[in-house]
């Protein structure tokens, strides 16, 4: 069988997808009972980052340790990639020695091309197009607070931007309903609107899509590589911040999410984030398990994962 990549949301079936989500609660429970569980004993990671990070890094070279494997944090500033050495060279060589490869960077074309050169699944870290990683973290804390997400209501508010499009391709997915609310100029892009067919709608403003929401999730207006747009965007997304009275209009055991990091004061305000609807640590800490899940998907044959 070809290798599986972990590019979109849209690289596994559905079915693969709700196994992940599963086995990440699984693996968590284990985790917090001290069990060991290694089954990546002498398999090594190449952590390519382009991009800053705090939980990406951090979850992924955890979840490595815990496996009884081990990661290489790449940045470009070390490595050939960084000095123009095509992609495709190093993607043969790094797959030759690696097992398992993390990518974070800008253009989504270069991932897509890396991973046709790879004979190791590549796994994306964030792209300016896609987040794949952190809704599979997302999706695990809806789960443990509220069970399945199918069928609820989710709103976005703000940019149409990596996070947004990763939860589109969610709610195809996971088969919820996505409320966008954006300012115009900042759409999600419409290919990957389209192709989510009714799964999603847009709205002008905040309040119309938080109505009725099961959960309510925003992320920051100026994302990286987007810093010169920074006063811009500031002025465009104004009235787009989250507030307790736009959480009132959704359900009242709405749930609140947020990637991080988080700008207080601006996409969301404090007394949100940091209250009682609000799971961001949860999701944060998601990242460890489901990264868990996905590399052991990705990695271990079916009948040989243990419990
Ligand atoms: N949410 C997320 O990906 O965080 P980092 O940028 O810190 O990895
Ligand atoms: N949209 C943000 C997400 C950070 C995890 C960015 O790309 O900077």
């Amino acid at each position: 069988m070809s290798v599986r990549h972990f590019l979109t949301l849209l690289d596994l079936t559905p079915e693969e997808l709700q196994q992940i989500i599963e086995r990440a609660i699984e693996l968590k429970a284990m985790h917090k009972a001290g069990e060991t569980h290694e089954p990546l004993k002498n398999r090594v990671m190449g952590m390519v980052f382009e991009k800053s990070s705090t939980r990406t890094r951090i979850s992924f070279e955890t979840a490595m340790a815990h496996f009884g494997g081990q990661a290489i944090f790449l940045s470009p500033r070390d490595t050939q990639l960084g000095r123009g050495e095509p992609i495709d060279d190093g993607a043969r060589v790094m797959s030759s020695m690696l097992d398992v490869i993390m990518i974070r960077t800008f253009e989504h074309e270069k991932i897509e091309t890396f991973a046709a050169y790879s004979s190791v699944p590549v796994i994306n870290a964030l792209t300016d197009r896609y987040h794949p990683c952190q809704l599979l973290a997302d999706i695990q804390a809806y789960t443990e607070q509220r069970g399945s997400i199918q069928g609820k209501t989710v709103s976005w508010i703000g940019d149409g931007n990596n996070m947004c499009h990763s939860y589109i391709n969610a709610a195809r997915q996971f088969d919820f309903n996505l409320k966008i609310a954006c300012p115009e100029g900042y759409d999600p892009n419409p290919e990957i609107l389209d192709a989510a067919g009714d799964h999603v709608e847009i709205f002008r403003k905040p309040g119309q899509a938080t109505e009725n929401s099961d959960l309510v999730v925003t992320d920051v207006w100026t994302s990286m590589g987007q810093e010169e747009e920074q006063a811009k965007r500031e002025s465009a997304f104004k009235g787009f911040i989250v507030t307790p009275e736009m959480m009132s209009q959704a359900r009242e055991d709405a749930l609140f999410m947020h990637c991080l990091p988080a700008h207080r004061g601006e996409e969301v305000s404090a007394d949100v984030i940091d209250g009682p609807q609000s799971v961001v640590w949860q999701e944060a800490e998601n990242r460890l398990h489901a990264q868990k899940a996905l590399l052991e998907f990705l990695l271990v044959p079916r009948d040989q994962v243990l419990g």
